[in-house]
C-alpha cells in the first residue's frame, strides 16, 4: 500500500519585503502563483522513517530529518502519538534551492500523503497549521492556485485568476540560500526606510483579468537586488530573456531561478529557445499557471 501526492512549484509575481522583525523573519506581501512543474511524493509503510529522491537535482536533496518531507511525517506522527514508520520517495522535477518552493512542495506533499496513508483525517486547518510550522511557503504549496501571503508569507488569502499565464524558467548553475538572500536584503536596506509591504492593486487586477501585459507591468520582487548582489551573472540571464521578447523578466522568490512571462505558448517557446542558446543558464523549462495545489494522484 502506498499514496502518491503531486505538488506544484510556485513563482512569486509580487514579493514585497518589510524590515526584519525581532524574530528575524520579514513581514511580506507575497503574491504566489502555482505553476505546472511538479514534485511527486510517495509514502509507503516501512520499518522506520527514510527518504529517497530521484531526478536531475536529486544529489542536492538532503535525505536526513532536515528534509521537509521527513519533518512533515515526524510532526503529524507526533501529533497523533504514532510511529513515523514510512518510506518517503520524492520524484523531483522542481529545481533545488531555486526559489520555486521545491522543498516546501515536498513538505506539503508528504503531509497530505501521510495523512491519507495513516487515515489521520487532519482537517484543512490542521494541515495548514502544520505547513506553517514547516516553513513560510509550505501552506501555499498545499493550496496552489494563486494567493496573497502575509505575515511571513504563511497567512493566505486565495486570489481570483482570470486566465492562464505562460512562463519560462531558467535554472541557474548553482543554488542560493534563502536566509543568505534575506540577510543580503537586510544589508542593502540597512540605511533605508523600508516601507510596510502591501499587495499591488494593479497586480491583483491583472491576475483577476488574466491580462499578461498588465501583469508584466506590475510584477516586482524586493529580493531581486539582493539575489543579483550575491549572483551578478543572473543579470545576463534576465537580459537574454528580455531581448527574446519576454513581457517581464524577474528573479523567482529568493532565486536564483529566473522567471519570464510570455504572451502565449508560442512566444514562451521562442523565449525558451533563446535562453537555451544564450549559455547564461543550466537548463530551461516552460510551464503555465495557475496550477492546482497538492493532490493525491495514486493510492493503493
Ligand atoms: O520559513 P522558511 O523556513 O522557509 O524560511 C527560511 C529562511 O528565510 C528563514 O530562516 C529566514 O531567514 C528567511 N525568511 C525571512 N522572512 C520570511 C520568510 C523567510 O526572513 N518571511
Amino acid at each position: 500500500m502506498s499514496v502518491t501526492v503531486r505538488v506544484p512549484a510556485k513563482v512569486n509575481v509580487q514579493l514585497a519585503v518589510g524590515a526584519a522583525r525581532p524574530d528575524g523573519f520579514h513581514d511580506l506581501a507575497n503574491v504566489f502563483l502555482a505553476v505546472g512543474l511538479y514534485d511527486e511524493v510517495t509514502v509507503t509503510p516501512a520499518d522506520e522513517l527514510s527518504v529517497t529522491c530521484e531526478g536531475p537535482d536529486a544529489a542536492l536533496v538532503p535525505l536526513d530529518r532536515t528534509n521537509l518531507a521527513a519533518r512533515a511525517a515526524l510532526i503529524l506522527a507526533e501529533r497523533r502519538g504514532i510511529e513515523p514508520a514510512v518510506h518517503l520517495h520524492i520524484a523531483k522535477d522542481i529545481p533545488v534551492a531555486g526559489g520555486m518552493a521545491g522543498g516546501s512542495a515536498d513538505g506539503a506533499g508528504a503531509l497530505l500523503a501521510c495523512d491519507a496513508l495513516w487515515g489521520t483525517n487532519a482537517s484543512r486547518e490542521e494541515l495548514l497549521d502544520i505547513c506553517a510550522e514547516l516553513g513560510s511557503d509550505v501552506p501555499f504549496s498545499l493550496v496552489g492556485g494563486a494567493a496573497l501571503g502575509t505575515g511571513r508569507g504563511e497567512k493566505l488569502t486565495a486570489l481570483d485568476v482570470g486566465g492562464t499565464f505562460h512562463w519560462v524558467f531558467a535554472m541557474a548553475e548553482r543554488g542560493l540560500s534563502t536566509p543568505a538572500v534575506f540577510r543580503e536584503f537586510d544589508r542593502l536596506t540597512e540605511h533605508a526606510d523600508v516601507p510596510e509591504p502591501v499587495a499591488s492593486e494593479s497586480l491583483l487586477d491583472a491576475l483577476a483579468e488574466g491580462d499578461p501585459d498588465a501583469l508584466a507591468a506590475a510584477v516586482s520582487n524586493d529580493l531581486q537586488p539582493a539575489a543579483l548582489s550575491l549572483f551578478p551573472e543572473l543579470a545576463d540571464t534576465l537580459a537574454a530573456g528580455r531581448t527574446a521578447g519576454a513581457l517581464a523578466a524577474l528573479v523567482s522568490g529568493s532565486g536564483p531561478t529566473t522567471a519570464f512571462l510570455a504572451r502565449d505558448p508560442r512566444s514562451a517557446a521562442k523565449v525558451a529557445e533563446a535562453l537555451r542558446a544564450s549559455g547564461t543558464c543550466r537548463s530551461v523549462r516552460v510551464a503555465s499557471g495557475p496550477a492546482p495545489g497538492a493532490t493525491v494522484v495514486a493510492g493503493n
